[in-house]
């Protein structure tokens, strides 16, 4: 970070502040101090909440870089498990790094058998997001060793432990749904592999992986890995902040992420695509969601960030077909997907307010191509962006500037009165 400009507010300057690339940002740390006035940002539409090497998005290029790599050159050359490795660490891993960190992360996967019995405490019809926000929370109940933020090495182990945990709380979450037996961890597939076994294999079988479907779906997880400070990122890193242990602050990402407008939107985009069912029925979908009386919106469109293409969604667009052919499914609701895009692309509405299909657009249809019910999508987003989750945590609790975050308010209630005792009002 260098700051050689700076801005004057009131009678002070303040310095201008420059990442390797990006906007430049106002550091208005003295502001209060100076001014006895505060910034007021709703959203955080213009504030810039940490300093962070991590993820880097450009949204008007739609460009998405984790540690410097494009997220489609990730996506294509990369594995899952390699890009935690840069995310947690800062660069991709030689093959004997890359060996250890897999090694490590495999030998993590089963949980404390007292978990078991944990999830039978849950409503069969449970929602997973609800399970997972349980469940990893509960995390720090058995993992004591793993709990001190203040011991570098065991961050790193809670680090580990939940990344490895994730597909097999995950997949337990699916199971216990459907009434089948839990399954261990396999230690010699791959991190997706192994996921993929334990959500769809039975005890009484060999499960038999299908090596296109465990690409792709090692491809969404890359895909998810990491957004910069979103909304889940950003209640980690503020749950974090007061020095609360990596499993507590976890949870509190799921729970964020579970919400509709973030994470949950993959779900709401597919059960979008099957309401709209036929592509004659887009024009009435499209009317709605530009109609400022109804609050329906596209689900799957527009983005924070990104006011062009997101690029996640053109790898996913790509995923879709390839997923198609290998299983020689298809499925009508991509049809509606695709029309969708192109008529919403071509309107007026979407082009001047520069909404795309995003990440969640696509990733529904794929995911139930493979087997996924719909209920099951955020918990995988959530599986995957645990890796973000923890690098993010990490950056933040080694910076030497974190304090705990406390942000303050435009004040509009009452002003100071009297109490008036009951009988009296
Ligand atoms: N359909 C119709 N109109 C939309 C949509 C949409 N999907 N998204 C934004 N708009 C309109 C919105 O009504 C507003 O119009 P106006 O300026 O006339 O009031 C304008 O575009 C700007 O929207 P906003 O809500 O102020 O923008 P935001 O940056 O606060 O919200 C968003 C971003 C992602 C929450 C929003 O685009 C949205 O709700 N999209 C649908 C949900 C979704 O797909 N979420 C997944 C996001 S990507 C994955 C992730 O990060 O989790």
């Amino acid at each position: 970070m260098t700051g050689t400009n700076s801005i004057n507010i009131g009678d002070r300057d303040y310095p201008v502040l420059s990442g390797s690339v990006g906007p430049d940002v106002v550091d208005i740390r003295k502001l209060y101090a100076n001014t006895g006035k505060f910034t007021y940002d709703p959203g955080f539409t213009s504030t810039a909440s940490c300093e962070s090497g991590l993820t880097y998005i450009d949204g008007d290029e739609g460009i998405l870089l984790h540690r410097g790599y494009p997220i489609g050159q990730l996506a294509e050359h990369s594995s899952f498990m390699e890009v935690a490795y840069l995310l947690l660490n800062g660069e991709l891993p030689d093959k004997a790094e890359f060996d250890k960190f897999n090694y490590t992360i495999t030998r993590h996967t089963m949980l404390h058998e007292q978990l078991a019995t944990f999830y039978r405490g849950f409503r069969r019809d449970a929602h997973p997001m609800a399970i997972m926000c349980g469940v990893v929370g509960a995390l720090s109940a058995f993992y004591h060793d793993s709990t001190d933020i203040t011991d570098p090495r065991q961050r790193m182990i809670a680090s580990h432990r939940l990344i490895a945990k994730m597909p097999t709380i995950a997949a337990m979450a699916y199971k216990y749904s459907v009434g089948q037996p839990f399954l261990y961890p396999k230690n010699d597939l791959s991190y997706t592999g192994n996921f993929l076994r334990m959500t769809f294999g039975v005890p009484a079988e060999e499960y038999e992986i299908h090596p296109a479907v465990e690409r792709a779906l090692d491809r969404i997880f890359i895909l998810h890995a990491d957004h910069e400070q979103n909304a889940s990122t950003s209640t980690v890193r503020l749950a974090g902040s007061s020095g609360a242990n990596p499993f507590a602050c976890i949870a509190a990402g799921i729970a964020c992420l579970w919400g509709p407008a973030h994470g949950g939107a993959n779900e709401a985009a597919l059960n979008m695509l099957h309401e709209i069912g036929r592509p004659e029925r887009i024009p009435e979908y499209i009317a709605r969601a530009k109609d400022k009386n109804d609050p329906f919106r596209l689900m799957g469109f527009g983005h924070r960030v990104y006011k062009n293409y997101d690029p996640r969604a053109t790898v996913m667009q790509k995923t879709v077909r390839e997923v198609f052919d290998a299983l020689k499914v298809s499925d009508p609701v991509f049809e509606v997907a695709l029309q969708l895009e192109e008529m919403a692309l071509k309107d007026d509405y979407f082009v001047e307010k520069k909404l795309f299909p995003n990440v969640d657009f696509y990733s529904g249809v794929i995911l139930s191509a493979i087997g996924f019910p719909t209920t099951m999508f955020t918990a995988l987003f959530a599986l995957a962006r645990t890796v973000g989750w923890v690098a993010q945590w990490n950056e933040m609790i080694s910076d030497p500037d974190q304090k705990i975050g406390r942000p303050r308010q435009l004040y509009t209630g009452p002003t100071q009165r009297d109490y008036i005792p009951v009988e009296q009002r």
